[in-house]
Parts: C-alpha cells; sequence; structure tokens
C-alpha cells in the first residue's frame, strides 16, 4: 500500500486501512517491501542481490553507515549479546553531557521513531488531537489514528515553510482538545527549517502547559545561520521534548537508537510506555559516534557538498528545488511521483514515496557519489531539459 494517505480531521480513514498504513510507515518495519512494493522480503540470494543492486536514495538514511571507530565498539559489544545485564558504555549520562541536560532529562528509544509514539501514547488519550503541518513526518499522525486520538493537520506556507500562526491558532481554538503540538524541524519532507526565532513565537503564542514535541531527526546537517537548537527549551522548564536520533548522520537506521530530551517530569510520564528495547550494539555503537566529532564533522561536509552539487546539477538542467538543509532535498518534477518512482525503480533507483499534497515534489535522499550519479544520468533520461535556469547552490 503506498503511504502517503493525507492525515486530516475530514479525510481521516479508519481500520484495517489506517492501520496498514500505519505500521508501514513505522521505522524498523519493512520499509524494504514498501519501497519495493511488495508483500514481504523474501531472504533468498536472489531478492538480497536486487536489494543491494538498487541505489537506494528514498529514506534519508546514511549510506557510509556505522564509522569504523562505531564498528570497533559494535564489535566488541557482541561479547555481551547473551546478557540482559552488561556495561553499556554509560550510553545515558553519555547523551546527558552531550547536551548539558541531566541523565533525568533524557529518555532512550529504540530510534526516535520510538519516541514520537511514546509522546502520542502519553499526551494523546482517544479523542485527543496533535497539531501539526502537512506535508510533515506522517509517522506521528499515523500514530495518533492507530490510537483512537486525530490530527489537526494544516497546510504549508506558499514557500513550503511550517505556517506558525495558523498552528497557534489551531492549538488555541482546540485547547481543551489538543495532546501536543508536532513540530518538525527541520521538515521532513521539504528539508527546510524554522529559525529560532520562529520556534520561540510558536512556543509563546500556546499555552505554557501544552505540550510540544520538536522533531530534530536532521539537526546535524542544518547550515541556516537562523536555525537552533530547541533543546534550552528544557533546561528553561518549557513542556518541549526535543527527539533526536542516531539514524541519519550516525548511519544507524538498522541498529536503532535515539532518545527525548524533556524535562524530568515529562520523561518519568512517558517512561511508563517506553519499551525502550535497545540492543548491546546500539548502545556501544551510540557511545561511540557521540564521542568522534572529527567524523561527524566530515560526515556532514560530505553530505552537504554532495547535495549542492546533485541539487546545482538539477537546477541547471531546469527544475527546481526546494533548498534543503538536510541529508535530502525536493525536486519539482511537474509529474505525479508516484509514476516518476516507478521510472526511477525500472532505472535501478529507489526514490521517496508521494507525500501528499506536493504530488508532483521528488524527495531525494543524498546518497553515495555514485548513487546520486546514477540518480542524475537517470533524470535525465526521464525528464526532458526545460529552459535552464541556472545554477545556485542551497
Ligand atoms: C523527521 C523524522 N523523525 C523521526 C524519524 C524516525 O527515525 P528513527 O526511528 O530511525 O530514529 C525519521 C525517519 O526517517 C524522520 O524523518
Amino acid at each position: 500500500m503506498y503511504l502517503g494517505q493525507s492525515v486530516s480531521r475530514r479525510r481521516f480513514m479508519g481500520g484495517a486501512a489506517t492501520a496498514l498504513g500505519y505500521f508501514g510507515l513505522k521505522p524498523g518495519g519493512n520499509l524494504w517491501a514498501e519501497n519495493l512494493g511488495a508483500a514481504s522480503s523474501p531472504a533468498t540470494q536472489e531478492a538480497l542481490d536486487e536489494y543491494d543492486a538498487f541505489a537506494k536514495i528514498s529514506f534519508n538514511e546514511n549510506p557510509e553507515g556505522p564509522s569504523p571507530r562505531m564498528m570497533d565498539a559494535i564489535n566488541m559489544a557482541f561479547k555481551y549479546s547473551m546478557r540482559y545485564g552488561y556495561p553499556d558504555g554509560d550510553i545515558q549520562n553519555k547523551i546527558a553531557e552531550h547536551h548539558g541536560v541531566s541523565p533525568d532529562n533524557i529518555l532512550m528509544g529504540a530510534g526516535s521513531g520510538e519516541i514520537l509514539e511514546v509522546v502520542g501514547l502519553t499526551y494523546l488519550e482517544a479523542g485527543k488531537k496533535v497539531v501539526g503541518v502537512e506535508p510533515s513526518y506522517a509517522q506521528v499522525y499515523e500514530h495518533a489514528s492507530g490510537i483512537k486520538a486525530d490530527a489537526i493537520t494544516l497546510p504549508l506556507n506558499e514557500d513550503y515553510s511550517q505556517n506558525i500562526p495558523a498552528m497557534i491558532r489551531a492549538t488555541n481554538q482546540n485547547y481543551r482538545d489538543v495532546g501536543f503540538v508536532y513540530m518538525c524541524n527541520p521538515n521532513n519532507p521539504t528539508g527546510l527549517t524554522e529559525s529560532a526565532r520562529e520556534i520561540r513565537q510558536l512556543l509563546d503564542g500556546i499555552p505554557e502547559d501544552m505540550p510540544v514535541l520538536i522533531d530534530e531527526a536532521y539537526h546535524h546537517f542544518v547550515d541556516h545561520p537562523d536555525y537552533a537548537t530547541s533543546v534550552p527549551y528544557v533546561l528553561e522548564g518549557r513542556r518541549v521534548i526535543i527527539a533526536r536520533t542516531f539514524s541519519k548522520i550516525y548511519g544507524m537506521a538498522g541498529l536503532r537508537l535515539g532518545y527525548a530530551v524533556a524535562p524530568p517530569e515529562m520523561v518519568r510520564a512517558m517512561d511508563a510506555y517506553a519499551v525502550s528495547s535497545i540492543s548491546a550494539i546500539a548502545k556501544w555503537g551510540g557511545v561511540a559516534a557521540l564521542e568522534d566529532k572529527e567524523e561527524e564533522r566530515r560526515r556532514r561536509e560530505t553530505t552537504l557538498a554532495l547535495r549542492r552539487k546533485t541539487t546545482a546539477e538539477l537546477r541547471a538542467y531546469g527544475y527546481d528545488v526546494i533548498p534543503s538543509e538536510t541529508n535530502f532535498f525536493m525536486v519539482h518534477t511537474g509529474r505525479p511521483v508516484e509514476e516518476v518512482g516507478a521510472e526511477f525503480r525500472k532505472h535501478g533507483i529507489l526514490v521517496g514515496r508521494p507525500f501528499p499534497p506536493m504530488l508532483e515534489h521528488l524527495r531525494v535522499s543524498v546518497g553515495t557519489e555514485e548513487e546520486m550519479d546514477r540518480f542524475i544520468t537517470a533524470f535525465r533520461e526521464i525528464f526532458p531539459a526545460t529552459a535552464a535556469i541556472g545554477a545556485f547552490g542551497d
């Protein structure tokens, strides 16, 4: 099933369709099968070879995977595979130190997807609503529907930024029914950031006791001078939950590690719903990732350079690209993404799904250099050159 279902109060789906959409969207669910339009992912050698051969630029992963230093830690941690209790590298304290907060401010999750769901379970009872924009990271809205809560989704501005005044209005007008506000910054799928001033405007515009989930999955790639992490609001005592993941810059999407930074009373409330079933190898890989600042810097530079090169080529070829602050970008193709995705698949390339209502914008993740070359070559075969508008950086 294609998972780009729009979720709004008016168009809410129920029952099995919702459940399917929701499970399909779960990170760590079978996204491989979803991408290939298959019901399952058979473990035959042929199927594995087919998967390996694809250029995988659909899920905003890091094609490098864990760094050599992380792999050393991971390999070492295999000796704890048979244990329930074992030295875990002090991961929770290391994360707290990394942010200058107390360990009581940290809730660990098997990926930040777990954190997003725990926020839903904690702050959305049946009938309660999450307020956010569309398109954004739909798992949050799908999960709300899965637990019989609801979503108020607001359209983006014309420049694809998030409509902060509309979010404030919707929250205040529905105050009694709103369980939390969702702010994905930078936003997925647009790649755009909201400035520190806009986040302050949002927080100042809604009641102080309203929980706000700020999803900073792509924080590490941001270059924009007006952007800032919202972690300091936690120290100010605001009811904000910052979600972070090791799936993106650190290349651990398949290993599953993420966390929330939040006030201690919110961490305690959420802890009741958390499974936090994190493996020993993920914990040790995470510790090594946080310690290697130089590697993080290198990855960021590599990713941004490749994104700039690819988007400049697309613009020079005559196609608009939304200026991105992340490891992915959206190009306006002028054709339905569902159809375009099938064409790229024929070229051995997996690209992003449709994100309603932006049905002609294709989301492309920054993969390896070789994958991006394959993407550009295929793009030129699939789309005609249009009047060149010139290349400029993003
Ligand atoms: C904005 C955003 N938040 C959260 C996630 C979940 O990531 P994970 O569960 O792998 O940490 C993703 C994954 O793509 C994402 O794009």
